[in-house]
């Protein structure tokens, strides 16, 4: 729809809700949030993880999505629409640096679950039976640098035709039936992981907070995290409101995608931990994490063959409804403010992007892209996944919060949210919403932001 100049829109409130929840849902649930929740100690990282969810990535998401549909532009024309001639575009413009980013090492990662989808139909995940034969697997399978490109390549190749097609003929009719059968799934394999010989150490650490692992980087990462997986600090919010006419309950549908997505999250902690207690892997394993320990479950399940074949294929849609939004961003960019056309837009961003991803891909093995231990003693990919994946867009966030409470101000901000006489759904919503906005989640991001800055502990 949004290919002939106009721009398209969602076909009503469901839609929207899925397109915004397979914006949310992806590698940052599965991928991101298990690793993350790993290497920050398990129970401390999830209830701080759970915190900034509430407090910080709900009112963001009301403010994105208001921003949005007020203005019906991509982020960088959503302020210029809202106050011209000054700075504040920027953030937009920020938003848009941070997407493309983000993009060229999402669709790294996301090549990965084409490459499991592909071991997994040819009977490549057999031998994964304990942590080291199953690291011994993925290693081969992102060790090699032309297959670690031509998978992040053919990942690209998907997200751009895509995103070629316009908002509500692409998107959104990929998610409407996907993505419950991924959370039907998702629910069997926590059932079978939770059964497995030392499940239950797995979901005590999941759930069981040790305050001595509190630490700025903690933090930090939690506070990323909840950005990341919900899809906020670089205004693909902003751009999936855009799309949203006034009928659309804002409460509703913000809450909504908040909640799905952190569900997810969850659901697949309740695989891996108690998968990887079960298998004696390491919670620190960093990036391979997931794809270590999940081939280890599904060897230990009847139908595990095609159970995993499924897991992969629906992951990978996950991810590439993921990396849709975040192309979509930039490309919205390109065809709103720059005049170019759709197609144009898509190919080109997708091309240098690819580009930018090649790094990121050889990184894990394949060549130290960076020399002995890599930048700061950081692989490239991790490198990004922090840079972009949790200052630039917690700084995003900070920004639009600044903007929302004190600059758009906070009323219109509660007038946008219930446009088309939506009104909350709990009394003091909206005032406790504004000061959210307003205080506490600028506060909160700030202060964490310098804190880092003083202590000189960036990661
Ligand atoms: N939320 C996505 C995930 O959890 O996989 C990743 C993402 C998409 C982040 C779009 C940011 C974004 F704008």
């Amino acid at each position: 729809m949004a290919t002939s100049g106009t721009r398209g829109q969602w076909s009503g409130q469901l839609g929207f809700i899925l397109a915004a929840a397979g914006s949310a849902i992806g590698l940052g649930n599965i991928w991101r949030f298990p690793y993350s929740a790993g290497e920050g100690g398990g129970g401390l990282f999830v209830l701080i993880y759970l915190l900034f969810v509430i407090l910080i990535g709900v009112p963001v998401m009301f403010a994105e999505l208001s921003l949005g549909r007020t203005t019906h532009r991509n982020p960088v024309g959503a302020f210029k629409a809202l106050v011209p001639k000054t700075l504040w575009p920027a953030v937009g413009g920020l938003g848009v640096i941070t997407g493309f980013f983000i993009l060229a090492f999402y669709s790294v990662v996301a090549g990965w679950t084409l490459g499991y989808l592909f071991s997994s139909a040819t009977g490549g995940l057999a031998s994964a039976v304990d942590g080291e034969s199953s690291t011994a697997i993925f290693t081969s399978l992102i060790g090699s640098p032309l297959q670690a490109i031509a998978l992040t390549a053919i990942f690209m190749v998907l997200t751009v035709t895509v995103v070629r097609g316009g908002v509500s003929s692409g998107i959104e009719r990929m998610t409407t039936i996907l993505m419950p059968v991924l959370f039907v799934l998702l629910l069997v394999l926590a059932g079978r992981a939770l059964t497995l010989d030392g499940g239950v150490e797995g979901f005590v650490y999941l759930f069981k907070p040790d305050f001595n692992e509190l630490s700025v980087p903690v933090v930090m990462s939690a506070l990323g995290q909840a950005l990341f997986s919900l899809s906020l600090g670089m205004g693909a919010m902003i751009t999936y409101g855009s799309y949203l006419s006034d009928e659309v309950n804002l409460w509703k549908a913000g809450a909504s995608v908040a909640g799905f997505d952190t569900l997810i999250a969850i659901l697949s902690g309740l695989i891996i931990f108690p998968a990887l207690f079960s298998v004696g892997a390491e919670p620190t394993a960093g990036p391979g994490l997931v794809f270590v320990v999940l081939p280890t479950i599904f060897n230990s399940m009847p139908l595990g063959e095609i159970i995993a074949f499924l897991f992969f294929a629906l992951l990978a849609i996950a991810a590439l409804t993921s990396t849709i939004s975040l192309l979509e961003v930039v490309v919205a960019y390109f065809v709103d403010e720059r005049g170019w056309s759709r197609t144009q837009a898509s190919f080109a961003i997708g091309g240098v992007c690819l580009a930018f991803a090649i790094p990121s891909a050889l990184s894990q093995g394949a060549v130290d892209a960076l020399g002995e231990g890599g930048l700061f003693g950081w692989d490239f990919l991790t490198l990004n996944n922090n840079i972009w994946g949790n200052y630039a867009l917690s700084l995003g966030a900070m920004l639009i919060c600044l903007f929302v409470g004190w600059k758009w101000g906070a009323k219109k901000f509660v007038d946008a949210l219930e446009a088309g006489g939506n009104k909350r759904f709990a009394l003091p919503g909206s005032s406790i919403v504004a000061v959210l906005i307003k205080v506490v989640c600028p506060l909160a991001v700030l202060l964490t932001l310098v804190y880092i800055v003083i202590t000189g502990s960036y990661f």
